[in-house]
């Protein structure tokens, strides 16, 4: 069976690289949106408080084919809340980009889903994986997967109700005793779906254990199956998206915590794609740049006040650290800075203050850093 077949070594990774990069991916429609070429199309997984609308622009530029907003509320939308709407903001230079609605009320859901029309996103994305108790207790998100019958009512109400194209994101089921994927698959199809995304975990699994990517495989083995499968979970480098990709052959990758603080994530799967070689890893200057650059993109684009845009950076200077000698110690260097002029004269201090490091122990130089820096980390 094919998705029972074993991950490859790296040796056979980068000679299997080399010799199939061009000849699995055939081409992904969405609505309008066609990707086809050599390489299956990355997307940009939905992510609440962190797939905004300047990251999204971010990851465009370094290699994702497609961009999905964080999820919003469809009850929030049809009553007008300003902060929902203002997630709803897409930009020309991000598309293709789908929105991503949720909610477990049917007619909020239909009502959201054709009030976001005026948007024009690429599609409309519904969330029936989110797996947050408030979220789920509703109905809405994971919540739905423990009633397959509504989730199709629901998925056929929207999809009779708007023009835009529907995709929909979910996992594999409730729990491991309850995984109904293939049945969702098919009869979400059957309503008039366009694409399906699938996380390989259950809502049960939550984030642990390892992503259950035989279920893509077996979605993808169905000849029945006729939409494109989104593959999801557990892509964190070129080689598993390698791996994931030849063994169980989605026809779209999406990739969510990986290029948190790391957008280059996506230049660097297409790069092993296409060559079967790593690309270096991004130099400190490189990091900062994108650090700069991402605060501007935040800055011109987010609604939000310039000293809450230099606080809602920091979830991603793990991700922009990750791998530098000292990395905790320069995302520390960061975390005082209020207002985007101390950060960015704090960006600037960081080669400097990478050099005093470079005779210290890991372990020593976040020490050396003020008692605020430490209590913020804490
Ligand atoms: C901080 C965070 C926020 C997320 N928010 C959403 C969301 O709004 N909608 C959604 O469908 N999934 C959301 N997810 C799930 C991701 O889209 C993705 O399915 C999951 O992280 C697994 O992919 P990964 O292993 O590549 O991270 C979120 C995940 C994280 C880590």
């Amino acid at each position: 069976m094919q998705w029972g077949k074993k991950l490859f070594t790296a040796r056979e990774r980068i000679v299997q690289g080399e010799r199939h990069a061009a000849n699995i991916f055939a081409s992904v429609q969405i609505g309008q949106v066609k990707w086809s070429g050599e390489l299956p199309p990355l997307f940009l997984a939905p992510m609440e408080d962190v797939s905004d609308a300047a990251f999204r622009r971010l990851c465009r530029e370094m290699g994702a084919d497609a961009v999905v907003t964080e999820f919003i509320s469809s009850e929030a939308l049809i009553r007008q809340i300003e902060k929902s709407w203002q997630k709803a903001q897409i930009w020309d230079e991000e598309r293709p980009v789908g929105i991503q609605i949720f909610g477990g009320e049917i007619d909020s859901m239909r009502d959201a889903a054709r009030l976001i029309e005026k948007v024009s996103p690429d599609w409309l994305d519904i969330n029936y994986g989110c797996p947050v108790s408030k979220v789920v207790c509703k109905g809405a998100g994971a919540g739905i997967l423990r009633d397959i019958d509504r989730m199709e009512r629901l998925t056929y109400e929207i999809v009779q109700h708007t023009s835009l194209p529907v995709t929909v994101k979910t996992r594999l089921g409730w729990d491991v005793s309850s995984i109904r994927i293939v049945e969702v698959a098919h009869r979400l199809q059957a309503v008039g779906i366009t694409a399906l995304a699938v996380h390989a975990r259950t809502r049960a699994d939550g984030y642990s254990g390892q992503a259950r990517w035989e279920w893509i495989g077996m979605l993808k083995a169905d000849p029945t199956i006729h939409i494109p499968i989104i593959g999801n979970g557990d892509i964190d480098s070129p080689q598993t998206a390698w791996n994931f990709y030849h063994t169980y052959k989605p026809d779209a990758l999406m990739i969510g915590r990986a290029a948190i603080g790391y957008p280059w994530i996506f230049q660097e799967i297409k790069h092993f794609f296409k060559t079967g070689q790593l690309l270096p890893p991004p130099t400190l200057e490189e990091r900062i740049e994108m650090i700069e650059k991402h605060l501007a993109y935040a800055l011109r684009l987010l609604p939000e006040p310039p000293q809450k845009i230099v606080l809602e950076l920091r979830k991603h200077y793990t991700g922009y650290f990750r791998g530098l000698p000292h990395a905790k110690a320069l995302r520390l260097s960061l975390m005082e800075a209020r207002t985007p002029e101390e950060l960015r004269r704090s960006l600037r201090e960081l080669p400097s203050l990478l050099r005093s490091f470079q005779k210290m122990p890991d372990s020593l130089s976040a020490q050396t850093l003020s008692p605020e820096a430490a209590f913020i980390q804490r």
